[in-house]
């Protein structure tokens, strides 16, 4: 496949996402010819020896949620100042989600807004994390906390990057591909990986396009999540994030046919997406207990009111609130009985 542009329509916010083998060629295009200095923030490990038409300073932050912090942007600011990077300049974040959040709200506040550039180098960053301008950094009461809305000006989704990414990182990106499945009624299966990314991208998009602010329909973005989040918090992160969203979107399925939205196809149909096509754990660990669970769900920062899910239905996924605690706890304790 040759590379492909998915245009982020969001008027004079309006980016491209070059997505493919070798697209990181494009770089160099999407730095507009005001810039003199780039500043690329970047960590050990990631393949990012991008050749840049102007001056750049490379700034390699921690791997790891414990450097995704307040501390982290005030060092890449100070190094910032040491460069001299003006708002003319760009950031250019090299990575996967936590240097793009970082990096992104870096640019945010940097000058008042300075533009960005992501460079995706993981499978999640590439359909998700990347895409749709939400950055931000943890505070010790919780994730994401601190942030900024903050589009960038363009995004590469380099596929070659992929190729140093250990297997439990693609799990975890596999894990949010899966949920692309069911948002839409595209058909995902039938594309090559690339392609798959392609139209990933191109969903999430459209998503970000109608809701912007997260005031709505980008909260369906959140399907399989309320359980995820959930299973993270009680087994205590042993699961990957998209590992848990895997088996999150399973139980939603099961939860919707509980309550007679879908058919039984369609359960089938989640798991032959999530076990048979990405191989990934569709059952909860064992050693977990169904009211921990049902604790932590209604917990949940999304839920709006009551126990909140992503549940689908024959005109594809909802936001469903207040939905029954009996009814979860009685469908989550059928839904952890299964092998
Ligand atoms: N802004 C959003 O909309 C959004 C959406 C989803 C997730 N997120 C955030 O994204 C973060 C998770 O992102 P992630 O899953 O990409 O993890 P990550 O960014 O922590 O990367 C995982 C690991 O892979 C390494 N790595 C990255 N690319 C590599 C490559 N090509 N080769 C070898 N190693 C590589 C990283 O150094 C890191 O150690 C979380 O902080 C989450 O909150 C943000």
């Amino acid at each position: 496949m040759s590379l492909e542009t998915v245009v982020v329509n969001l008027g004079d916010r309006s980016y491209p996402v070059v997505v493919g083998h070798g697209a990181i060629t494009s770089l160099a295009d999407l730095i507009g010819p005001a810039v003199q200095r780039c500043a690329v923030v970047t960590q050990e490990g990631i393949p990012s020896d991008v050749a840049l038409p102007v001056e750049s300073k490379r700034f390699v932050i921690e791997r790891g949620e414990k450097t995704k912090t307040l501390s982290t942007i005030e060092s890449l600011s100070q190094g910032f100042a040491e460069m001299g990077l003006t708002r003319h300049d760009v950031v250019i974040a090299v990575g996967g989600g936590m240097v793009t959040d970082v990096a992104g709200f870096a640019a945010s506040a940097w000058h008042r807004g300075t533009p960005v550039i992501h460079v995706a180098t993981t499978l999640l960053g590439m359909v998700d994390a990347a895409i749709g301008g939400k950055t931000g950094v943890n505070l010790p009461q919780g994730k994401n906390l601190v942030g900024a809305f903050w589009q960038p000006v363009g995004v590469i989704c380099d596929l070659d990057a992929l190729s140093t990414l250990p297997e439990s990182e693609m799990r975890c990106g596999l894990g949010e591909v899966a949920k692309y499945h069911f948002l839409t009624g595209d058909d995902l299966l039938s594309l090559s990986l690339e392609q798959r990314v392609a139209q990933c991208v191109r969903i999430k998009s459209s998503f970000v396009e109608k809701d912007e602010r997260e005031g709505g329909q980008r909260a369906l973005l959140n399907y399989g999540h309320t359980l995820a989040h959930a299973l993270e918090i009680v087994g205590g992160h042993q699961l990957a994030h998209g590992e848990a969203v895997a088996i999150g979107l399973v139980f939603a399925a099961h939860l919707a046919h509980a309550m007679n939205r879908i058919s039984s196809e369609r359960v089938d149909y989640h798991e032959l997406v999530v076990s048979k096509t990405y191989g990934l754990a569709s059952r909860v660990p064992p050693g977990m207990s169904v009211e921990a669970l049902l604790n932590a769900m209604s917990r949940d920062k999304k839920a709006v009111s009551g126990l909140t899910f992503v549940l689908d239905s024959e005109h594809g996924p909802q936001v469903v609130s207040n939905v029954s605690s009996d009814l979860v706890r009685k469908t989550l304790t059928s839904f952890m009985s299964l092998t």
